[in-house]
């Protein structure tokens, strides 16, 4: 099993960056493969650039990928399952994450898909994991959690996905109430890795 967790936190002092070491504990304990791309430590580039945009925004799907973007395929290629990890900012991902969408999901390899081209497989399962200051039921309340699921699921994870799931660990602002009920949801996934993945 390989699992790759997109992780987008600049911080080792904080709870998302807890939630990440509960992560590996539970994939350390099946024996399963995990690769991190920690975009904040490989300081990813999240801007697109001006060159990049000749063939992003004009498809001109000639023109060469950045070897970076590339390594990340490679990552994606082979993944049975994503987590994508992270703290609500906003009410999105931070922006490092947004950057590697613009930048990871390139015309011809995410959309748009050509006979010529490498296309991105259809991944068994897709996680997205982010830690919220504010409670799940307000967030619920006020719709930005479904708001929030939408663009992550319906867009960005969309169709590449077999299974996908959102889970939101909100509450963080009130840490000592949530902290016991955030890690039983993590120490509980492997067994939905394993019913989507094997
Ligand atoms: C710039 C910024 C924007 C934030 N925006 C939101 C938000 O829109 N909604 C929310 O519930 N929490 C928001 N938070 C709180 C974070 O989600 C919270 O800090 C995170 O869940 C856990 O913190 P940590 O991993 O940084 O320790 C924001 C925090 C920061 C620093």
């Amino acid at each position: 099993m390989n699992i790759l967790v997109i992780y987008s936190h600049p911080s080792q002092k904080s709870y998302t960056f807890q939630v990440l070491q509960q992560l590996k504990t539970v994939v350390e304990k099946e024996n399963w493969n995990m690769e991190i791309s920690d975009l904040y430590a490989m300081n990813f580039q999240s801007d697109m650039s001006a060159e990049e945009y000749e063939r992003e925004g004009f498809a001109k799907t000639e023109l060469s990928i950045a070897s970076d973007v590339v390594e990340e395929h490679r990552k994606i290629e082979q993944a049975d399952c994503i987590i994508f990890l992270y703290p609500v900012w906003w009410s999105d991902c931070p922006a490092k994450l947004k950057g590697w969408f613009d930048r990871v999901y390139s015309v011809g390899y995410a959309y748009k898909q050509q006979p010529n081209l490498p296309k991105m497989k259809t991944i068994k399962y897709g996680l997205v994991i982010c830690t919220a200051g504010h409670p799940n039921e307000f967030l619920n309340e006020i719709g930005m959690a479904q708001s929030m699921q939408t663009i992550m699921l319906e867009d960005r994870l969309g169709m590449r996905f077999e299974h996908k799931e959102m889970i939101i660990l909100g509450g963080t602002l009130d840490i000592e109430n949530v902290q016991e009920s955030h890690k039983v949801v993590i120490e509980r996934l492997a067994n939905k890795i394993k019913e989507y993945c094997l």
